[in-house]
C-alpha cells in the first residue's frame, strides 16, 4: 500500500473531515504514517477562521519542500476550509501544491487522486452542488472505533455572522437523513462507540433543509438516544437564535444527554451582538441560560467569545466579561477579533489597536481561568463518573477520561480494570486549570 500522512487543523467538522478522508483514502489504497518523510501523499486540512491559522499552513507547507525535491512524485495535497476560500492566491504562495480538494467535496478525493496522476497542472476539486442530498455513504471500517465518536448531522450555516467565513467555505445549511444517521450510531456502537457526539456548524438547525421528512433536532436526539449501547450523548455547536424550550426538555428527559452545553455567545454587550448579526440580546441568552440551568440542575456550560470586534469600546468589552462571571461558564473559546475575506465586518473598520486587542484576549483568559478553577471546586472530594479514554502522559496520573459536564479528569488506578470505553467511578482530589485529577474507587 502506498502512505499518506495527514495533518489537521481547526474544527472538530475538521477532524471528523479527515478521519473521513482517511477510510476513503484507505479504500483507494493509501495506509496513514506518521512519518512524513515516509509518505507517498501529504494532505494538510486546513482552517480560515483566523488568519493565524492560515499562517501556520504555509509555514508547514514550506518545511515539505525538501521532501518534494528529492521526491518528486510524492503529491501535496491541501484540503479544508482555506482549500475552498484562498484556490488562486495557494497555488501562487505554494508552487508545489498538486492538490486542493475543498470541504464539501471530501467524498471524491479518489477521484481527485486519480486527476494529479493523469494531469500535470496542479487539480483544483472545490465545486460543490448545493443541490445534492447530504449524504455520508456507508464504507467498511478500517479501524477500531475509539470511545467517542463524531457523527455529522448537518453541514454548512445559515447564520450569516458578519464576522465569520464559515458560510462561505462550507456553504448553507443542509441536513442528513436521519436513518442514515442511526445507521452511522448503530455501525459506531458495534465497533466499540460509548459515546456519540453529534456535529455540525450550527447542529440547532437539524432538520430545516434537506430532508425528505421533516425532523427537529430535538426529535433526532430522542432518536439517538433511544439506541441501543449509546451510554452518553453530546452535540456541538449551537446557536443561541435555534435553541428551543423543547431542546431544554430534551436535556431533562434524556439519560445519555450529558450535563454539558456550549453555547456560543460571542459578546456580552447588545451593540456589538447587533454589529455582529447574532440577532439576539444578552437579555434573550441569560433568559435561556436561566430556565436551562433551573430545569437542569449543575449543567456546565461553555462558550465562545471574540475581543476586539470593530467599534468595540473598552466598557463593551467590560460587558463580555461581566456576562461570563454571570453565567459562570466552565470553559471558553476566547479568540481576539481577526478580519476575513467576504465576510460583512469587513465593512466596519478593525479599529482596535492590536496591543489592546491581546490585552483583552488576556484579561478574558485571565476570567476564564478563576471560573474554571471555581467551578472545578464543586467536584473537589466528590465521585464523579468518567467514561475512561485512555491513558494521560500526566506524571501521577495514569489514564484520562471525561465526566458527564466534560471535564478532563486524569486518575490513577489498577491497571488491569481499566479498559478504554469502560465508565468508573473516580473521586477528585484536585482542581487542574480546567481539569480534575482523582483516583479511581475500586467497584
Ligand atoms: N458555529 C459556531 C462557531 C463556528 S467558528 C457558532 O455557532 O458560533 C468557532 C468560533 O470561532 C466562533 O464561535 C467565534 O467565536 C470564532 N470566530 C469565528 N470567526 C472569527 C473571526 N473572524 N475572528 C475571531 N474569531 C472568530
Ligand atoms: Fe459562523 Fe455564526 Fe455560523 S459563527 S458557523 S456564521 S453560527
Amino acid at each position: 500500500m502506498k502512505q499518506v500522512y495527514m495533518e489537521t487543523f481547526g474544527c472538530q467538522m475538521n477532524v471528523a473531515d479527515s478521519d473521513r478522508m482517511e477510510l476513503l483514502l484507505f479504500h483507494s489504497g493509501y495506509a496513514r504514517t506518521q512519518v512524513a518523510e515516509d509518505a507517498d501523499l501529504i494532505l494538510v486540512n486546513t482552517c480560515s477562521i483566523r488568519e493565524k491559522a492560515e499562517h501556520k499552513v504555509f509555514s508547514l507547507f514550506g518545511s515539505f519542500r525538501p521532501l518534494k525535491e528529492a521526491n518528486p512524485d510524492l503529491i501535496l495535497g491541501l484540503a479544508g476550509c482555506l482549500a475552498q476560500q484562498e484556490q488562486d492566491r495557494l497555488l501562487r504562495r505554494i508552487p508545489d501544491l498538486d492538490m486542493i480538494i475543498g470541504p464539501d467535496v471530501i467524498e471524491d478525493i479518489g477521484l481527485a487522486l486519480d486527476q494529479v496522476l493523469a494531469q500535470k497542472t496542479p487539480v483544483v476539486w472545490t465545486k460543490f452542488d448545493q443541490h445534492k442530498q447530504y449524504s455520508i455513504p456507508e464504507l467498511q471500517s478500517i479501524k477500531n472505533q475509539g470511545p467517542s465518536a463524531f457523527v455529522n448531522i448537518i453541514k454548512g450555516c445559515d447564520k450569516l455572522c458578519s464576522f465569520c467565513v464559515v458560510p462561505f467555505t462550507r456553504g448553507r445549511e443542509k441536513s442528513r437523513e436521519p436513518e442514515e444517521i442511526y445507521q452511522e450510531v448503530r455501525q459506531l456502537v458495534a465497533a466499540g462507540a460509548k459515546e456519540i457526539i453529534l456535529l455540525g456548524q450550527n447542529v440547532n438547525a437539524y432538520g430545516k433543509h434537506g430532508l425528505k421528512n421533516p425532523l427537529a433536532f430535538h426529535d433526532l436526539l430522542y432518536g439517538v438516544a433511544d439506541l441501543p449501547g449509546v451510554e452518553r450523548l453530546r452535540f456541538t455547536t449551537s446557536h443561541p437564535m435555534d435553541f428551543t424550550r423543547d431542546l431544554i426538555r430534551a436535556f431533562r428527559d434524556l439519560g445519555p444527554l450529558m450535563n454539558h452545553l456550549h453555547l456560543p455567545v460571542q459578546s456580552g454587550n447588545n451593540r456589538i451582538l447587533e454589529m455582529m448579526r447574532r440577532h439576539h440580546t444578552v437579555e434573550y441568552y441569560v433568559d435561556l441560560i436561566e430556565e436551562l440551568k433551573s430545569t437542569v440542575p449543575g449543567v456546565a456550560l461553555s462558550t465562545d467569545i471574540i475581543v476586539g470586534f470593530p467599534g468595540e469600546t473598552r466598557s463593551e468589552f467590560e460587558d463580555t466579561l461581566n456576562l461570563m462571571e454571570r453565567i459562570g461558564y466552565s470553559n471558553s473559546y476566547i479568540f481576539a477579533y481577526s478580519p476575513r475575506p467576504n465576510t460583512p465586518a469587513l465593512e466596519f473598520e478593525d479599529n482596535v489597536p492590536d496591543a489592546e486587542k491581546s490585552d483583552r484576549l488576556q484579561a478574558t483568559i485571565d476570567l476564564q481561568h478563576r471560573l474554571s478553577r471555581q467551578n472545578g471546586q464543586r467536584f473537589m472530594g466528590k465521585t464523579v463518573e468518567v467514561l475512561v479514554e485512555g491513558r494521560s502522559a500526566r506524571q501521577g496520573a495514569r489514564f484520562k477520561g471525561r465526566n458527564p459536564e466534560y471535564w478532563m479528569v486524569l486518575f490513577s488506578g489498577e491497571e488491569e480494570s481499566l479498559k478504554p470505553g469502560q465508565i468508573v467511578p473516580v473521586q477528585v482530589d484536585e482542581v487542574l486549570g480546567h481539569a480534575l485529577k482523582g483516583h479511581a474507587i475500586a467497584q
